[in-house]
């Protein structure tokens, strides 16, 4: 991309979150040995979706980007691969028929093993270890023996994410995700007596729309569209010995992609401008991301973009609003104003978690449902007053029965969040908690599609 960038740049500058391997050897010999292994995407993949962000980020399709906090060692397991991939096909049939537009579909998935951590440190009756920064940097059990940051891990998160990417391609392209299967499984989620009944009017209208495709000769059969989908992945680039080590020269373009995911981006506690880990991202051609939290002033948040992306090349950059409920409506329209006023083409997306985390009094770190909402709905009422596009949702969600946020359809109290509560880092939504999540957005984007046919009508009228 730039000519004075390399990849191994970022180790000149300063760097946040970042593990003290005890053996630097052996962090070498880790990381040269990744750097020989197959790339897990293609450039050319990465470029498609930029492509299809570019289409997001003018108003024409939606986001849905979604998985795993951190994903794990001891949860690998095809049934939870399965079932995530699952609950966000179902959110995507949900949310393209919402907002008449196609919904770009990217996993948190094949590849999110590595976690900022608000303290360096974890002290338990007294004994100070290394904090857990995810499965391919240490392990969560507080010994000093698990905590020690391990190079193998990197080569063992490489494998799991290959193995991971390989049956998401299959799912993706073998069948799995045939439409009229998705919408099967969309009706029992609605079915009458079920919490989420609800919904069922939107579910029917989908039921139609499916029969009268069929009757125009629109079957799996006769339609790839209809039998299989796009699917990509990502995660945040945070452990940058691993994805230097991923990133290789393109032989199409001569750029440079990291091949480690289809799209990366910088977390909030990482987008330091002279940061180490802006300074990886800018020369890589993979469409990036930054968490943009409320600490975040606009003129920052420029800079971010103008380094990232100085040619404004739309679908190269989403920025991730994670403010939390309580402040996206004061926080969020300075940075849309800001990026609209200096005409910078980018993809607005909400993350609704991660400024919605608090502790519930039996101490489990929780998410209530209903301020996930609250912070969507925030979110789509400043585009709205701003007369930009709501492009997409970041959402932590995984397809099992979890019960790690409070509320939802199904009512999660704090009392059952001791029942599974399984995850390695945050609380995620469940599997009913997401596809209610992704019906109420839907009706947020047929609105917002009203609202634009309206003025078109209006427009031609005049
Ligand atoms: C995350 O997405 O898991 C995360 C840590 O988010 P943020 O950087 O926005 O805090
Ligand atoms: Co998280």
């Amino acid at each position: 991309m730039t000519a004075e960038w390399s990849p191994d740049g970022w180790r000149a500058k300063p760097i946040l979150q970042t593990p003290e391997y005890p053996d630097a050897k052996a962090l070498e010999n880790a990381e040269d040995r990744l750097s020989g292994y197959p790339p897990l995407v293609f450039a050319g993949e990465a470029r498609r979706l930029s492509a299809q962000l570019a289409g997001v980020a003018e108003g024409k399709a939606f986001l849905l980007q979604g998985g795993d906090c951190a994903e794990s060692f001891a949860e690998f397991h095809p049934d939870n691969i399965r079932d995530t991939f699952r609950v966000l096909l179902q959110m995507a049939v949900v949310l393209t028929f919402g907002g008449g537009r196609p919904v770009v579909k990217v996993g948190r998935l094949a590849g999110q093993f590595a976690k900022p951590r608000s303290a360096d440190t974890e002290i338990i009756g007294g004994v100070e270890l290394p904090s857990y920064r995810g499965d391919m940097i240490n392990g969560m059990g507080f010994s000093a023996a698990e905590r020690a940051p391990d190079p193998e891990r990197m080569v063992q998160a490489y494998n799991q994410s290959a193995a991971t990417l390989n049956l998401l391609r299959a799912f993706a392209q073998g069948g799995y995700a045939d439409l009229n299967q998705v919408h099967s499984w969309n009706l029992d989620f609605v079915a009458s007596g079920t919490p989420a009944a609800k919904y069922a009017d939107l579910a029917d209208r989908i039921d139609e729309t499916l029969s009268f495709m069929a009757a125009c000769g629109l079957t799996s059969e006769t339609t790839a569209q209809i039998r299989e989908t796009d699917f990509y992945t990502s995660h945040e680039a945070l452990l940058l010995g691993y994805e230097q080590a991923m990133t290789r020269v393109d032989s199409t373009t001569g750029d440079w992609y990291d091949t480690s995911a289809h799209m990366l981006w910088a977390g909030d506690r990482t987008r330091q401008a002279d940061g180490a880990h802006i300074e990886f991202m800018r020369g890589i051609g993979n469409p990036l991301g930054i968490k943009a939290g409320p600490t975040l002033p606009a003129d920052d948040l420029l800079r971010l973009i103008d380094i990232l992306n100085p040619d404004n090349i739309p679908g190269r950059i989403t920025v991730i609003s994670r403010m939390g409920a309580d402040q996206v409506a004061e926080k969020l329209p300075t940075l849309v104003q800001a990026v609209e006023r200096e005409g910078r083409k980018i993809v607005w997306c909400c993350d609704p978690m991660h400024g919605n985390t608090v502790k519930a009094g039996n101490g489990y770190k929780t998410r209530p449902f209903e301020s996930v909402l609250n912070e969507v709905r925030g979110f789509f009422a400043v585009h709205k007053a701003e007369g930009t596009h709501a492009g997409g949702i970041h959402v932590e969600l995984t397809g099992q029965n979890v019960t790690e946020c409070t509320g939802g359809a199904q009512d999660v109290t704090e009392e059952n969040l001791a029942d599974r509560y399984h995850t390695h880092c945050d609380p995620r939504l469940n599997a009913s908690q997401s596809l209610e999540l992704a019906f109420l957005v839907a009706e947020a984007l047929k609105s917002e599609r009203d609202q634009q046919n309206g003025s078109g009508k209006q427009a031609a009228a005049e």
